[in-house]
């Protein structure tokens, strides 16, 4: 098993490729020789980061400025990727709040589950048929630690990203033999910016500087991952430790103590 060979028409495809986690994707991908499409809202930093990576990699990379917790926009997005040869779709865009779901701005959590939830559907169904026709695909999803337990204080994200772990491992068991790849990326915390000292959260500062993972090293163990048709890349030793504690310890001793947690995060 690999990644598909990149070609002059197929594209990968990553969402939230303007900062973070999809931007090291980004680039990883075109350092293996991928043409890409990115997705995000922010149209100008995805082109600064278009520009970088055509002249770096000789890739073509396409930008498209979309908001994909909106429906209708997230609609011609999808309409785009069923008609067009996708060899690669990295499900990475994503949001998280934290605090009493009671307390927080509905509208707000609403597009999360938008965010997190719905586009990785629409956009994952959008591309398998392709993918299945041409026996030749591969999925990343981007879920988390967080989706393997109840997390009081953070429930909306917590219950999205057990959506995606689970869909992503159950897709796989569809797809065996039939030449797509699906790996699910389900990281604790990683750095995707040093913080300034002064708005460190609670997690930067409990968390020392040794034990953090980058994007970058992020991205690469997930792609080598998904080029190995891995069924869950578990990125560093906090991560580990999270789903370990997280598969195996009962649920409701677990809810408590990391909603104690969570809740100092929303307090922050
Ligand atoms: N960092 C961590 O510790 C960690 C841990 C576990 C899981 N994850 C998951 O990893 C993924 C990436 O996280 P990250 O830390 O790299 O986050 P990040 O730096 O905040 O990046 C999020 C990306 O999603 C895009 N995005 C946000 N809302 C969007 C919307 N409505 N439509 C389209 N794109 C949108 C953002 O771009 P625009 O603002 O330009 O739209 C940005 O490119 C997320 O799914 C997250 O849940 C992260």
């Amino acid at each position: 098993m690999s990644l598909p060979n990149p070609t002059p028409t197929a594209r990968a495809v990553v969402t939230g490729a303007s900062s973070g986690i999809g931007e090291a994707l980004a680039a990883d991908l075109a350092s293996r020789g991928h043409s890409l499409l990115l997705v995000a809202r922010r149209g100008d930093v995805m082109e600064e980061l278009a520009a970088e990576l055509r002249t770096a990699h000789g890739v073509e990379v396409e930008v498209r400025a979309c908001d994909l917790s909106d429906r209708e926009q997230r609609s011609a997005l999808v309409g785009e990727l069923a008609a067009r040869e996708i060899s690669v779709l990295c499900n990475n865009a994503g949001i998280a709040t934290f605090g009493p779901v009671s307390e927080l701005d509905p509208a707000y959590e609403r597009a999360q589950v938008e965010l997190n939830v719905v586009a990785v559907h629409d956009l994952t169904l959008a591309v398998l048929p392709g993918m299945i026709a041409r026996k030749s695909g591969a999925v990343l999803m981007v879920g988390s630690a967080a989706g393997n337990m109840p997390i009081p204080n953070n429930a909306t994200y917590a219950a999205s990203k057990a959506f995606v772990n689970t869909f992503s491992e159950s897709l796989r068991g569809e797809l065996k033999g039939t030449g797509v790849n699906v790996t699910l990326l389900a990281p604790g915390p990683v750095r995707t910016e040093t913080p300034d000292p002064a708005e460190a959260s609670i997690v930067d500062k409990l968390v020392p500087d040794f034990l953090w993972i980058s994007s970058e090293h992020t991205a690469k163990v997930s792609l080598d991952g998904l080029a190995d048709n891995k069924m869950r890349v578990v990125p560093g030793l906090i991560s580990k430790a999270m789903s370990v504690a997280g598969q195996y310890s009962p649920r409701a001793v677990v809810a408590p103590i990391v909603g104690t947690f969570y809740k100092k995060l929303g307090d922050d």
